[in-house]
């Protein structure tokens, strides 16, 4: 039978693709279903067929696996964010530590490492403490707030509850709704570049549930901005500050080129471990405060640090890892691109005494090659980039400095894996990895990967 788009076939699912569709198998071709779980006989409609592989959704579960749960998430479904929430949070883990395991095996090449056991995630729900929700219009026009639904990004549902982060950010949410219809303002266009409403993004500090709004908008005036940011404090005291962050740009991104403090400091506190921080509206920070700290134990201990060392923290953000590092080295060097991250990573460790930390602006090639240039030779690099990984330059410019060890902390195992592989071409073994489950309900998983010099 030869498959094409618009079939209804019988498909068992026996395993799940990073990106969290079930993979199961029909006349040797694969196919990939969202929504399918390992154990799961199911009807599938195919929707993309390609050489190697085809796609489909379920149109009826034939057969449920017996680790399939009921979401707790009225948008479960619908959404593009809680892909897993129909999956046992101990079938999640299993999944998660074997897809770490074999994008080193299979993309990386590695064969001789050990994979720790993955550290779970105490909180399973309501754990995250920055949200981004987007502005939209419905068919008759009218103005919603809510997230995308899974694969859309031109499109918006409007959210009821949303549950990873906590309550409180719902009801802003509906707060923030409300006042928007009410006063007429108008979501950004993308297609026209026109409108106003972007993004709201809510920050909370988890230890003192301090909370920080955000409202993103393109340029132009909001003579409401006072009302705007009063009735926000009044109504939730919870809030400590309001801003308002002005992105003219293309783009469709969270983070302004300008920002305007509402009310309070423009920034919230937040703790990790035994460090403050203060966190603004366009600086990084892990979304996961508790795992976060698991972490960032986890990068100290693979760095074995006896306190005599010069240590790299390649994009720092705001400097948490260079703090946790720093109890146990001469000095640390944090690089990162994103000005606010470094402001904060400058007043955190005043903040907290740190005394052997700098930090650099500036993209990482071409801050390191400046350093490189300058006979710079750290012992410990530890790295830390976005889900792209690291540029081809960074990793020779590392491979130049030659350091004693190199410790990976990744967000994505793919690009981790064929970063891996060019550093161990050369010089280096991969002694572990340690997965770290940042992000329940999700398929997006950490990993932190220590690699010695031969
Ligand atoms: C995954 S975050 C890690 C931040 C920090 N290590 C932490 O755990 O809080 C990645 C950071 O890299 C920064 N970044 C992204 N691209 C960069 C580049 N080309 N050069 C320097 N920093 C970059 C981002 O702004 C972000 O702060």
């Amino acid at each position: 039978m030869v498959l094409k788009k618009g079939d209804i076939v019988e498909v068992s699912v026996t395993d799940l693709a990073y990106g969290g569709k079930g993979v199961g198998k029909l006349n040797g071709l694969v196919v990939l279903v969202r929504g399918g779980l390992p154990g799961d006989t199911l009807k599938v409609k195919i929707e993309k067929k390609k050489k190697n592989f085809a796609e489909g959704s379920v149109v009826e579960v034939l057969k449920a696996s017996e680790k399939r749960i009921s979401p707790v998430c009225s948008h479960f479904g619908l959404c593009g964010g809680c892909t897993w929430q129909n999956l046992d949070y101990e079938a999640q883990l299993i999944y998660k530590e074997k897809t770490v395991r074999e994008s080193l095996r299979h993309l990386g090449g590695f064969s001789d490492f050990e994979t720790e056991k993955i550290i779970r995630s105490d909180e399973i729900y309501f754990y995250r403490n920055k949200m981004e929700f987007s502005f939209g219009k419905d068919l008759e026009g009218k103005l919603i707030l809510g997230l995308h639904p899974y694969e859309d990004f031109k499109r918006v549902f409007n959210l009821q509850k949303c549950h990873l982060q906590s309550e409180l950010s719902s009801q802003i949410v509906w707060w923030v709704r409300d006042f928007c219809a009410k006063e007429e303002l108008i979501p950004y266009d993308p297609k026209e570049h026109t409108g106003f409403l972007r993004y709201l993004a809510i920050r909370e500090g988890k230890s003192k549930t301090e909370m920080m709004v955000n409202l993103v908008t393109y340029s132009g005036q909001f003579p409401q901005a006072k009302k705007f940011a009063s009735g926000l404090m009044e109504d939730f005291p919870q809030i400590k500050t309001v801003v308002r962050n002005i992105n003219t740009k293309f783009a469709d991104i969270a983070f302004g080129e300008e920002e305007e403090v509402l009310t309070g400091k423009g920034t919230i506190q937040e703790k990790l471990g035994r460090f403050h921080f203060e966190i603004s509206a366009n600086s990084f920070f892990q979304t996961n405060t508790r795992q976060a700290e698991k972490l960032f134990n986890i990068v100290t201990d693979y760095a074995e640090l006896e306190g005599s060392e010069e240590v790299l923290d390649l994009y720092s953000g705001t400097g948490a890892i260079s703090f946790f590092l720093a109890q146990k080295a001469k000095r640390v060097t944090g690089i990162e691109s994103v000005k606010d991250s470094v402001e904060n990573a400058f007043r955190n460790a005043e903040l907290n005494s740190v005394m052997n930390c700098r930090f650099l602006l500036g993209e990482a090639k071409e801050v390191l090659l400046s350093l490189v240039q300058e006979s710079f030779s750290p012992q410990v690099i530890v790295v830390d980039p976005p889900r792209g990984g690291m540029h081809k330059k960074v990793i020779s410019l590392m491979l130049e400095i030659k350091p004693e060890r190199i410790i990976y902390v990744s967000c994505n195992p793919t690009t981790l894996a064929r970063d891996l592989q060019v550093l161990a071409e050369k010089d280096y073994i991969l002694e572990k990895v340690q997965p770290v489950d940042m992000f329940p309900q999700t398929y997006h998983i950490e990993a932190v990967a220590k690699l010695r010099r031969k």
